[in-house]
């Protein structure tokens, strides 16, 4: 089918576009099936993972009770500076007496005296110096109620979930304590109670099986003796994790993940990594390994709250061992996101030495023999073999600092001293660098008129490039002035479209690229857009993660030398950028093992664009060729909670025989088309 087509053009008066009545003559696009070009990098498409908007806590990592360790009055940051620890350094301690000092936990009295405090003077162990003291008169019974991360909910389904906590009781409670799963009005849905209280503390376990669905269920512990109880680490997992793990995931948030078939994962920062006002508040990757219990948690943590490290080193090695992808590991560079980095106040030439040897540690830790110290650890926390540890990351954004270059070649002369294996990521192009993290948040036309040609004409003999992050942050074109983003929207998904095209085409030089964030928790966003959106029990994608599905599950070996012309030419709407673009983009990649040609291509017409497409080097097209679209009505189309498909990826069989034929490209959309050529 080669004819002419009469589609609209499209005129722009006034700011409003206008349809007209153009004849115009199909696109062309040729692809040259028998000129491959460069290698596509296997390790293309990945995963950025990072602690921010609860990804981790109150999202992926599946625990369901906020402030499990009471050690939550330090959490959030102060952004006048006077973070907790400044606090405490000049003596201002907080009031562990007062009960607003317990967030997430409710205490309701039904009968007499009961009152809660946070207690200090005998701790579970030195790195979770907080528990929570319960005291009750004689007669009196209470209930102590945790409603989940946010109170939104314990998100309950129907399955198995597996409570814990540690407590001990002064001699005159003789318990029991009852647990109870409960709907908001009180309603029960699963109970149990834990006998065997004693003076010194003790970990006690309980299952509870739910049979119904409760969104906003809630964990109760009810107290009906006098006495004084002491509680830490109340945990409720379900027994319904991802793989099955104990401390695990979310199984349903790791399955979208799973879904992308990720090559790596960057974790776990992002400027998580790097604390905020001092190093206090950073990462370290040892400080979150062993026991759940043990683990010091960073208040204070960059995004706001503070995080568990419950979702550890090791669980996030794990993670990727158990998705198949490669684990990317950010370091902290002995740097802090501000300037008021302890280390900055120091000597910055000789106070960082530390973080090289925390490095050097963590990947003996992930890949070390089992007889290496840290080996052992691994060993001792079930995971004898090697997790195959290949890539770190020497900070995140620390280009700027003056000091970077000289930590970055600190790291990396030890790194490669021990491991020369390892492939090391540089946050900055000025230093002598394997691979750069280049990190852009940005609109759709800046795609169109910039970010899609990016790597078109970087140095082949340069750096490799790691695009760590990317995502358009901006609102749909035609919204007014201060528009904030709702959720991610179609017209962004097919910007962010055009510039994965431009990278893969580009995959001699650019050898990895992630979105980013990954993961917003609705009632935690703080970012405008996000790949994956979540509640305490529903999921969905957005657009900009649909766009990702089908280019990370349609990935070629070789790109094909592609061109497109007498596509609709559009105006530019932005008054900082002149002139127009092409309407249609188009990109080919061929994948040996099946022979396909896989074409990626978007078209921002808000009409059909039609295309002659001609394949040359291929004397047939298998019937079996199939295109997925990705499309909607306005380019403003989203998904959300209650509408999870309503813009998803449709499949069309494409019914060409012959190697040149027309393809009708629907409106906004992102297409695949994978053609048989065997
Ligand atoms: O993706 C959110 C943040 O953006 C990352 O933490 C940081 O690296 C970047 O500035």
């Amino acid at each position: 089918m080669n004819r002419k087509c009469q589609i609209a053009g499209l005129l722009m008066i006034s700011n409003v576009w206008l349809i007209s009545t153009v004849l115009a003559e199909p696109a062309k696009v040729t692809i040259k099936v028998d000129q491959p070009g460069a290698q596509v990098s296997p390790m293309l498409y990945g995963l950025f993972y990072e602690e921010i908007q609860n990804a981790g806590d109150g999202g992926l990592y599946a625990e369901m009770i906020e402030n499990r360790s009471f050690e939550a009055f330090r959490n959030g940051n102060e952004f006048s500076g006077d973070t907790y620890y400044n606090r405490v350094r000049r003596g201002l301690l907080p009031d562990l007496s007062d009960p607003a000092n317990v967030p997430c936990w409710k205490l309701q009295t039904a009968t007499g005296e009961a009152s809660m405090v946070l207690d200090q003077s005998a701790p579970l162990n030195d790195k979770n110096p907080t528990s929570l003291k319960l005291r009750l008169d004689k007669g009196s019974s209470a209930r102590l109620i945790n409603r989940g991360f946010k109170a939104a909910g314990l998100g309950l389904a129907k399955g198995t979930y597996h409570l814990s906590l540690y407590a001990r009781a002064a001699k005159e409670f003789t318990g029991p304590l009852s647990i109870a799963l409960e709907r908001p009005n009180g309603e029960r849905i699963a109970s149990g109670k834990i006998e065997e209280l004693s003076g010194e503390w003790k970990k006690l376990t309980l299952d509870l099986a739910c049979a119904i669905d409760e969104p906003a269920g809630q964990l109760v512990l009810t107290f009906e003796n006098p006495g004084e109880v002491w509680l830490d680490m109340v945990s409720l997992f379900p027994a319904n994790t991802f793989k099955g793990r104990p401390n695990g995931l979310r199984a349903d948030l790791a399955q979208m993940l799973v879904d992308l078939k990720p090559a790596f994962i960057r974790f776990p920062g992002g400027c998580f990594v790097e604390g905020l006002y001092d190093l206090d508040q950073a990462w370290r990757p040892l400080r979150t390994l062993g026991d759940v219990a043990q683990r010091p948690g960073i208040p204070g943590a960059r995004w706001g709250y503070g995080s568990t490290d419950g979702l550890g080193y090791h669980e996030m090695l794990q993670m990727c061992e158990d998705m198949q992808a490669a684990p990317l590991l950010v370091v902290n560079c002995g740097l802090s996101h501000d300037d008021a980095s302890i280390v900055r106040g120091g000597d910055p030439n000789t106070s960082w030495g530390g973080f090289v040897q925390e490095a050097l540690d963590a990947i003996e830790y992930a890949n070390g023999p089992t007889s290496t110290r840290w080996g052992a650890e691994r060993a001792k926390a079930g995971h004898p073999e090697p997790f195959g540890l290949r890539y770190i990351e020497i900070g995140n954004e620390n280009e700027s600092f003056p000091e970077y270059p000289l930590h970055y070649a600190g790291f990396c002369k030890a790194i490669k001293e021990k491991y020369p294996e390892m492939t090391i990521i540089s946050n900055s192009s000025k230093v002598e660098a394997e691979i750069v993290d280049e990190h852009y948040y940005t609109s759709t036309e800046q795609c169109m008129a910039q970010y899609q040609k990016q790597y078109d004409g970087y140095d082949r003999k340069g750096p490799r490039i790691f695009v760590g992050e990317f995502a358009i942050v901006a609102p749909p074109k035609d919204a007014p002035a201060g528009t904030e983003v709702k959720m991610n929207y179609l017209e962004a998904a097919l910007g962010e479209a055009i510039f994965w095209m431009g990278a893969e085409r580009n995959s001699d030089v650019v050898t990895m690229i992630a979105y980013a964030p990954l993961f917003c928790r609705l009632d935690s966003k703080m970012w405008p857009t996000n790949m994956i959106y979540f509640d305490q029990n529903r999921v969905f994608g957005t657009t900009s993660y649909y766009v990702w599905k089908m280019f990370s599950n349609n990935q070629g070996t070789n790109v094909l030398p592609t061109t497109t012309t007498g596509s609709q030419e559009m105006a530019y709407r932005s008054d900082k950028l002149k002139g127009t673009h092409p309407s249609l983009y188009v990109d080919a990649t061929r994948q040996d093992s099946t022979g396909d040609v896989i074409i990626k291509a978007v078209n921002f017409l808000t009409q059909p664009q039609e295309a002659t497409i001609s394949i040359e080097g291929v004397d047939k097209i298998h019937a079996a060729s199939e295109a997925w679209v990705l499309t909607a009505d306005s380019p403003a189309a989203e998904n959300s909670l209650d509408k999870p498909n309503a813009v998803v990826p449709v499949k069309q069989p494409v019914s060409a025989e012959k190697p040149v034929f027309t393809w009708s490209f629907a409106p906004l959309s992102a297409s695949v088309l994978r053609i048989k050529t065997r």
